[in-house]
């Protein structure tokens, strides 16, 4: 990749199912054991070749989330006074690597709509999006983000990141119907359904959260309607896309955690810790000694 794209992460959401923890502290700012998710999902964007991360806010985020990504040099001086370089180093790691723009979403008019908000600062170049609930790992793969540019590259054209999910779960996503194999990952996409009922769904690939887009979503965007729970869904801008260019589905790898659901969350917190040298050992332990019968 010659040029670094720009990525969007939506966090303008109210987080209704996280209340009432997420009636004061944006949800973006929950940990995965000290780290908020905010910072993990920029940190998949920068692992992607991100130099630029465009957050979509809504004022009563805005402080917060500001501050988060901001370099604050007086902790930063006064924890290495005493002595906690290592707190020093990660406490404006993010702000260090990453330049952050934020944008206002007016209303909560929905994810189309989020993304319609950044039109005037990407213009016309192609952009990445990454979803706060949508938490990636990729232990021996590339960034899931990076896969999908890795794929633009070819197609110059828009791309979701799919994987298949369990029939129980489709009604949870936008769910892709395929005209064909590209590759073995690659796929053209026919249409695409926004929650659908089982019985309407028309594969079991759900999109989860990544996408590549082209400038011409916005032109989409502006004639999308109101679809699904009254809100501005992507989903339907997509397919308004691929009325006018070729949309693509990729079937990325990777492991997806649903962190807007609460047993995705703790999921994502177990494994996460699991997997830290600071805490693997206690939490390996700790679960062992549970007689979880
Ligand atoms: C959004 C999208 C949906 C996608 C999902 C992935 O839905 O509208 O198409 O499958 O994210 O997490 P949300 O869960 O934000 O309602």
């Amino acid at each position: 990749m010659k040029k670094g794209y720009i990525s969007v992460i939506p966090a303008a959401g109210l987080g209704t199912r996280f209340l009432p923890a997420s009636k004061a502290v944006p949800k973006e700012m929950f940990p995965i054991v000290d780290v908020p998710t905010i910072e993990l999902i920029a940190r998949e964007a920068i692992a992607s070749g991100s130099k630029k991360i465009i957050i979509v806010i809504s004022s009563s985020k805005e402080a917060i989330l500001c501050h988060h990504f901001t370099y604050d040099r007086s902790y930063e001086e006064y924890l290495i006074a005493k002595g906690h370089q290592d707190l020093a180093d990660r406490l404006n790691q993010i702000a260090k690597e990453v330049e952050v723009t934020f944008v206002l979403q007016k209303e909560q008019k929905g994810l189309g709509d989020a993304i319609y908000a950044c039109r005037n600062v990407i213009k016309d170049q192609p952009f990445g999006v990454l979803l706060g609930d949508d938490l990636m790992t990729y232990e021996g793969h590339k960034p899931v983000l990076k896969q999908l540019f890795d794929a633009f590259e070819k197609t110059h054209s828009s791309i979701l990141g799919v994987q298949e999910v369990e029939a129980s779960q489709v009604s949870k996503y936008g769910v892709i119907d395929i005209e064909e194999k590209e590759t073995n990952r690659l796929f053209s996409l026919k249409g695409m359904v926004e929650k659908p009922k089982l019985e309407e769904a028309p594969s079991r690939y759900a999109a989860l959260g990544r996408y590549v887009l082209t400038p011409a979503i916005f032109k989409a965007l502006e004639k999308t309607p109101k679809g699904k729970g009254g809100e501005i869904q992507l989903t339907d801008a997509l397919m308004l896309l691929n009325a006018v260019e070729p949309v693509y589905a990729y079937a990325f790898e990777g492991k997806r955690y649903d962190i807007g659901d609460k047993v995705g969350y703790v999921e994502a917190i177990i494994d996460f810790a699991l997997k830290r040298d600071d805490t693997k050992e206690a939490i390996k332990k700790f679960l062992k000694d549970k007689d979880l019968r």
